[in-house]
């Protein structure tokens, strides 16, 4: 009986490595790498895999995908490109102009996925009237995430404006917390930079300044201010920030160590993967200023030439990644939202509605811009040399008004 059942047991797994042998393989090059992250990726690999499609990973650390990046170009450069690439933005056109990528057009007709995923992700699924990506989220960069525990301690409520995230903070420093968590990367400093000069100009300001790059605004006296609202922030992270991976960073809110992180809303993975829930152990709100636009940053694979017998499974990796209920669960895991709009939101927790609902009159009202921190804004010449002057600034090696003047020189050079 019990050999039996042992033997059975040994047929049934070998027959499933079988079945997933059979239907093919990908290798699926992303930075997926924190908790929160990986646990989503998860979602995706297990739907692979009930699908008989095995699952090489190559993950490459690194948040805002940077080393990814560097390690898909010596990929392609030796001739072999992994199957998929999870990719941002700027870097999937660039990608598309050297003509190393395959063409989704067929299985993106037959799906309709022009029909269900929103314009301003378009522009980066697609290439030449080809499409070349499958979109699985959308993420945005104009979010806060605090510590409920430390927000009760203090009486603290959600601030409204700049002065009251200021006096929030105060408070939260006062009482001996870090007050806001942050990793010093040039990513980070970035990604806290979109939200300011978002809240510090308002949504048209920052399309002038980041998305048209237009000398004038990024030369303005406003933005001089957003240098000095940078210098200001600098003031409430601790001594030890420098180099800090981000979702360390999101562990300092969640252990109760810092009160607030100003993050996209991958952070919410870590909350999650840590067993929070939204309003009982941590809050989410906009940027103070910023609600009712969104700086978006989409997650997307973009399938790369490979040979023929490896075609069927790149296929059918593309079609899983935009299957409605695969949108739904995966995007609850990561913290973003789907990257169709016929997905409900009924699954999703409270910031997870918020952010389907703030995505949807972003979308609405033509407040929704690329983020220029993630690659969705500018190409990444002009990202780098803006990371570069925001950083060297946020460190304290400019002052507000060199830092503006950097700023227009070093566009200008990139462009
Ligand atoms: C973003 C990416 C997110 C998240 C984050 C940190 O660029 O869109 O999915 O992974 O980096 O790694």
């Amino acid at each position: 009986m019990v050999l039996a059942t042992a033997g059975g047991l040994a047929l049934a797994v070998g027959a499933g490595v079988a079945a997933a042998q059979d239907q093919g393989q990908v290798e699926v090059l992303h930075w997926w790498t924190s908790g929160g992250e990986a646990a989503a990726l998860n979602v995706l690999k297990e739907d692979l895999e009930s699908k008989g499609i095995a699952w090489e990973d190559m993950p490459v650390a690194g948040g805002g995908g940077e080393q990814a990046m560097t390690v898909l170009r010596a990929r392609v450069t030796a001739g072999n490109p992994p199957t998929a690439v999870q990719m941002l933005g700027y870097d999937i056109r660039d990608w598309a102009e050297q003509g190393v990528v395959a063409d989704l057009s067929e299985t993106a007709k037959a799906e309709g996925w022009g029909e269900v995923v929103p314009e301003a992700l378009q522009f980066f699924s697609t290439y030449d009237g080809q499409w070349i990506a499958a979109p699985v989220n959308v993420h945005s960069t104009n979010w806060i995430w605090a510590s409920k525990q430390i927000f009760d301690e203090l009486g603290l409520s959600e601030p409204t404006s700049w002065d009251e995230l200021i006096a929030t903070l105060d408070k939260i420093q006062e009482a001996g917390h870090v007050a806001l968590a942050h990793g010093g990367q040039d990513w980070q400093d970035a990604t806290i930079f979109d939200a300011v000069v978002n809240s510090t100009g308002g949504i048209e300001f920052y399309k002038a300044a980041l998305i048209d790059l237009d000398p004038e605004a990024l030369g303005s006296d406003t933005m001089k201010e957003v240098f000095d609202r940078m210098a200001k922030l600098r003031t409430y992270v601790d001594d030890n920030f420098s180099g800090r991976d981000w979702n360390l960073a999101t562990a300092m809110v969640i252990e109760g160590q810092a009160g607030m992180q100003m993050m996209g809303d991958w952070a919410k993975g870590e909350f999650i993967n840590a067993g929070q829930t939204p309003g009982e152990d941590f809050l989410c709100f906009r940027h103070p200023g910023t609600q009712g636009t969104v700086t978006f940053n989409t997650d997307q694979f973009v399938m790369f030439q490979v040979g023929e017998e490896q075609r069927p499974a790149q296929i059918e990796l593309a079609k899983s990644i935009m299957e409605p209920e695969f949108q739904a669960s995966f995007n609850i895991v990561k913290g973003s939202v789907p990257a169709r709009t016929d997905v409900s939101d009924e699954a999703f927790d409270a910031c997870g509605k918020k952010g389907v609902a703030d995505l949807a009159e972003a979308n609405a009202d033509a407040t929704l811009y690329g983020s220029l921190a993630h690659g969705h804004a500018a190409p990444a010449s002009v990202k780098n040399a803006i990371y570069d002057v925001v950083t060297a600034h946020f460190n304290g090696e400019y002052d507000s008004e060199t830092a503006v003047e950097e700023l227009v020189n070093a566009v200008a050079a990139a462009q």
